[in-house]
Parts: structure tokens; C-alpha cells; sequence
């Protein structure tokens, strides 16, 4: 029994030790793999700022600014009842360098939209600054439906128009809210490239080929002055070919170029 001991030992004490070392190694490699692929992929953030590539070769690509510190363009958006929510996102984003538009689509009473107008022009800072316009020619905006892409095109024009040189678009709707100030934001911007575009996006589309893209849809918002959700129409259609299909989150933040 005694003699037996320290052979038992031996072995299991030789696959131990080369157990624990392979694994040491393993875990060396990722380590070293995933630093390094990682911080080439920020060094390539930070060195590439040439300009975006559009397919419509004969695109003109208007310049960034130069200005250290960037400006945003803000579209807060919303419907019946979101007044008061829109005013309190608007005061909590409100920053005098930036430019905003603001939009109570038509489902809102004549009066809920008078008194976003009164607001916004009786606000001593905003008529200082002038940096801040509600949307007059209300539109009427169905939620998945062409109207709403109408609508935050419609206020980007109206950016375009009166806003001046901002960097970035931004869409909002009444509910959201910031969760950091925009002086901190702007710092944080003010060291990336101006040409970047921040949306979470995928081609891998899933179910949505046969949900979203196959169905053809109806927007009563384009006719209609009563507020109903879209209708499908009982046909569909074939997948795009001549492009690709993306899907993505609804919050994003796009370059001016990439707006234009
Ligand atoms: C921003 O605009 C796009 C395009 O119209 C829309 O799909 C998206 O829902 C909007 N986002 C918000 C937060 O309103």
C-alpha cells in the first residue's frame, strides 16, 4: 500500500501540469489576439477621415466644417398629447450652439401645435439665439409608414434651410430624453471625423424579408387627414435586387454629407 502512493501520484501530476500549462497558453493567446485586433481597429477609427463613398459617382460631397467643437441638428417629433414631453426633451437637449426642429404632427390639435409655437417663441433664449423653429406646415405621420421618412426628410430641409452649419442630424421622438449633457456630448464629438455615421445596422434581415420587405403596404397618411395605422394589400413583391437591404435601429445619427 505504501509503495503504491507516490507511483498514483505521478500519475495524475504529469497531465495536471500539462493541462495547466496548455491552458496558460490558450488564454495568452486570445488575451494577446483580441488586444491587439482591437486596438487596430480603434487606430483605424481615428486615422481614416477621407471622404464617404456615394454610388452616384457624379455626387458632389460637400466639405465638414472645420470648427473644433461641432454643432448638431436636432428633429424632436411627436403626436396628440406629446406637447409637454416635447418641451421637456427640447429644454433637457438644448444647448446655443446647436439648431432644432420641432414637430407635432397633425393628429395634435390646432391648439396643442399653437401652443408649441407660443413656446418656442416666447422662450427668451431661443428667440435670442433663434436656433430653435417648430414645423408650421404640420404633417401628418404614420409610425413604419413613408410618411414618417417624409416627415424627418421634411425637417432636415428645414435645417438645411435655416439652421446653418451643423455637423450631425439627430431624430427624436417627444419620449426620449438625454442621459448625458450636450457639452459632453459635444466634447466627445469634437475628436471624431465629421463623415461618420452612427446607426446600428445589419444585412442580416431575418424574418423581416418575409414580414417588411416582400409585403407592399398602404400609408393612409399620405391621403388621409385621420390618423390609421398602415394596411397591407394583399399582393407582394420580390426582394430588391438592384440593392441591398439593411435593418437597423430606429436611433441614429447621420453626417451632414450623408444627410445631403
Ligand atoms: C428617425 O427617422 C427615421 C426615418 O424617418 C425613423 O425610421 C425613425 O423611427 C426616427 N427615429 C425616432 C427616434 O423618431
Amino acid at each position: 500500500m505504501e509503495t503504491n502512493k507516490p507511483q498514483k501520484k505521478k500519475k495524475w501530476f504529469l497531465p495536471l501540469v500539462l493541462s495547466l500549462l496548455l491552458s496558460t497558453l490558450l488564454i495568452f493567446i486570445t488575451v494577446f489576439t483580441s488586444s491587439s485586433s482591437s486596438s487596430s481597429r480603434l487606430y483605424k477609427t481615428r486615422v481614416k477621415n477621407e471622404l464617404p463613398h456615394f454610388v452616384e459617382s457624379k455626387l458632389k460631397v460637400s466639405a465638414t466644417s472645420k470648427d473644433p467643437v461641432p454643432r448638431l441638428a436636432y428633429l424632436i417629433s411627436g403626436s396628440k398629447g406629446d406637447g409637454e414631453s416635447l418641451k421637456r426633451t427640447l429644454k433637457a437637449l438644448y444647448h446655443p450652439r446647436n439648431q432644432y426642429a420641432v414637430h407635432l404632427d397633425l393628429e395634435a390639435s390646432a391648439e396643442e401645435r399653437m401652443d408649441l409655437a407660443k413656446f418656442v417663441k416666447n422662450e427668451p433664449l431661443f428667440t435670442k439665439l433663434g436656433n430653435v423653429r417648430a414645423v408650421v406646415r404640420a404633417n401628418l405621420v404614420t409610425y413604419r409608414g413613408p410618411t414618417m421618412v417624409t416627415n424627418t426628410l421634411h425637417a432636415a430641409a428645414i435645417l438645411f434651410k435655416e439652421g446653418g452649419d451643423w455637423d450631425w442630424f439627430i431624430n427624436l421622438s417627444a419620449s426620449d430624453y438625454p442621459l448625458v449633457t450636450q457639452d459632453d456630448l459635444l466634447h466627445v464629438l469634437s475628436s471624431i471625423p465629421r463623415n461618420l455615421n452612427f446607426i446600428e445596422h445589419t444585412s442580416d434581415i431575418g424574418w423581416k424579408e418575409n414580414q417588411r420587405a416582400k409585403p407592399v403596404i398602404i400609408d393612409p397618411g399620405l391621403y388621409s387627414l385621420q390618423k390609421s395605422d398602415v394596411f397591407w394589400v394583399s399582393e407582394k413583391r420580390s426582394v430588391p435586387t438592384a440593392y441591398k437591404l439593411f435593418t437597423g435601429s430606429a436611433w441614429m445619427m447621420l453626417s451632414r454629407p450623408f444627410i445631403e
